[in-house]
């Protein structure tokens, strides 16, 4: 059985993704800092069709790397392997350059890059011992510029070049390394980020105009393009930004 490390899986996208995973018949070692939403998630894997023993708890803050050690030792301790690392874990924070504290800056590459990169890094080994793979999740606002978002958006441009330069470091060992880019997805994301309900119903509303689909995205169609990069259904792709946005990135003012 397939062992995926599914970081983030508390919530949105990361859960989604565990959840599919689980109903494709991999064990899964879920990784999220609340252990309540983290236990909900769990609760569903085995409704998807794992047993208790294939489904591991990991709670802690990945910008501690005592944290990320522990999941990965726990996922080897209880798992013995691991086949894919889902990067979901991430944060957006808003403000223009001009007048957001570079404090922000740090914050927002600390949890979506440093941790990221160190976590990997430790996931690595076994993942070449398996010929397995790694998807991060990053954004459309990686290979698109946005406003008022620009520390995110550097965030995830750096997560696209450390894919496709893992990417070519790791095709050696048989082992891919691609990326998701979501556009618009509905998450906790966007309030986690400060806004409020009205703001984020008016940014839905919005989003009918962003996306050529003319729609936010779902989170289960961002967890088919992860089980996509994840299995051997991809075999032949590897450095690849897939972006699963409703057509969000190839829209210009005309
Ligand atoms: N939703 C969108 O519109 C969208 C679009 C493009 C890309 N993305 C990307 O998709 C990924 C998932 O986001 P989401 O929309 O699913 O957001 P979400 O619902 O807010 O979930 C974020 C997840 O990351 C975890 N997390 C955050 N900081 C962490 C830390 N320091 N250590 C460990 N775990 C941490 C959270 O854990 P806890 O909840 O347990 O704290 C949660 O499980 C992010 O990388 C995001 O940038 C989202």
């Amino acid at each position: 059985m397939p062992v995926a490390v599914v970081t983030g899986a508390s919530s949105g996208i990361g859960k989604a993704a565990a959840i599919r995973l689980a109903r494709e018949g991999f064990s899964v070692s879920l990784s999220g800092r609340k252990e309540d939403a983290l236990k909900e998630t769990a609760d569903e894997c085995i409704k998807a069709g794992l047993k208790q023993d294939q489904v591991v708890l990991n709670v802690g803050d990945l910008t501690d790397f005592d944290a990320a050690k522990k999941l990965i030792e726990n996922t080897l301790a209880k798992l013995n392997t691991i086949d894919t690392l889902i990067n979901s874990a991430g944060i957006l924070t808003n403000g223009e350059v001009n007048s957001t504290d570079i404090e922000v800056y740090d914050k927002q590459m600390d949890v979506n890059v440093r941790s990221v990169i160190y976590l990997t890094k430790l996931a690595l080994p076994h993942i070449i011992k398996s010929k397995g793979n790694v998807v991060n999740v990053s954004s459309i606002a990686g290979p698109c510029p946005f406003p008022g978002v620009t520390y995110y958006s550097i965030s995830k441009a750096a997560l696209d070049q450390f894919t496709k330069c893992l990417a070519l470091e790791m095709a050696p060992h048989g082992v891919r390394v691609n990326s998701v880019n979501p556009g618009v997805i509905v998450t906790d994301i966007h309030k986690r980020a400060g806004m409020g309900d009205k703001d984020y119903e008016a940014f839905l509303e919005k989003c009918k105009s962003t996306h050529a689909l003319g729609r936010a995205g779902d989170v289960d169609e961002v967890s088919e393009a992860i089980l996509f990069l994840a299995t051997s259904r991809s075999s032949f792709t590897t450095g690849e930004l897939l972006r699963v946005d409703g057509g969000r990135g190839i829209m210009f003012p005309r």
